[in-house]
């Protein structure tokens, strides 16, 4: 349903090195992915190994300098109407959930503003109060949450509040980036528990980036290793164990002693 292919991604370098014209860094080197429906993807590297990057060109957010996004077979950023498709079959949930959602609105607007996406996805209002409600209900809150601010809220409760607005749109896909990493290992569990049972009811289909291997093993179906910018590894979870390639090695063992280090 989702295919990244041939994907190239550069930015200018920081560092001007040559008199004329600018230098740059190339960030993500020939990818080419498929998202499969119904499945939840794992995209797995250490940091600045090009997931984000990888997930705004996903997005159709970032228009890579090589190669091309397709959905359903249509071409995202070659054409208008593989563009808006993607719009709207697509939501994105972050990892600062404390920046992505606007510190100034209320539970309501948050909501809100899934709602209205799904309207102009409609081409007709949805106006219905129940529909906070449901929306509340679906990540396990209740509608005494909907005239809080963010910051009466817990980390995992605001991002339950950031799920519900992801699903308020009717997506088929939603791209998790970090969205869990920054919660703390009970409620990133509670949080994975409510994302498994959401893709059951809804159909959906995840894509899901992260530094954290644990978290991938929990709730991914199939993994790919990114690492300075390429595909290292590409294989379904349950054989993780077998990854044969050096680096996706290295990354697994790096990953570990990351984790080992931080809960010395
Ligand atoms: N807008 C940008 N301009 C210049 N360099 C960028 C930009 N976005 C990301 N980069 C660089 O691209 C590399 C990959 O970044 P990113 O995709 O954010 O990695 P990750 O999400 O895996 O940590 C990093 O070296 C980062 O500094
Ligand atoms: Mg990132």
């Amino acid at each position: 349903m989702l295919e990244v292919k041939n994907v190239d991604v550069s930015f200018r370098s920081e560092r001007q090195t040559r008199i004329f014209g600018t230098d740059r860094t190339q960030v993500l080197h020939d990818i080419s992915i498929k998202v499969d429906k119904g499945s939840c993807l794992g995209i797995l590297g250490e940091s600045g190994s090009g997931k984000s990057t990888l997930g705004r060109v996903m997005c159709g957010l970032l228009k890579p300098d090589r190669g091309e996004v397709y959905i359903q077979g249509k071409p995202v950023y070659e054409s208008r109407a593989g563009k808006k498709q993607l719009q709207q079959s697509l939501s994105i949930v972050f990892q600062d959930y404390t920046t992505s959602a606007n510190p100034r609105f209320r539970v309501r607007d948050i909501l809100k503003e899934g709602i209205m996406a799904y309207e102009r996805k409609l081409g007709k209002k949805v106006g219905q109060e129940t529909e906070y409600e449901d929306l509340l209900k679906t990540v396990g809150l209740d509608s005494s949450f909907l005239m809080r601010y963010p910051h009466e809220l817990s980390g995992g409760q605001l991002q339950r509040i950031c799920i519900a607005r992801a699903v308020a749109c009717r997506p088929e896909i939603i791209l998790f980036d970090e969205a869990i990493s920054s919660l703390d290992a009970h409620t990133q569990v509670q949080v994975m528990d409510l994302l498994k049972e959401l893709k059951e009811k809804l159909s959906l289909t995840y894509i899901f980036i992260t530094h954290d291997l644990t978290s991938v093993t929990y709730i991914c179906d199939n993994v790919m290793f990114l690492y300075k910018g390429r595909i290292t590894e590409y294989l379904p979870v349950s054989r993780i164990s077998e990854s044969k390639d050096t680096y996706a090695k290295q990354l697994l063992n790096s990953i570990i002693v990351y984790e080992d280090e931080m809960t010395a």
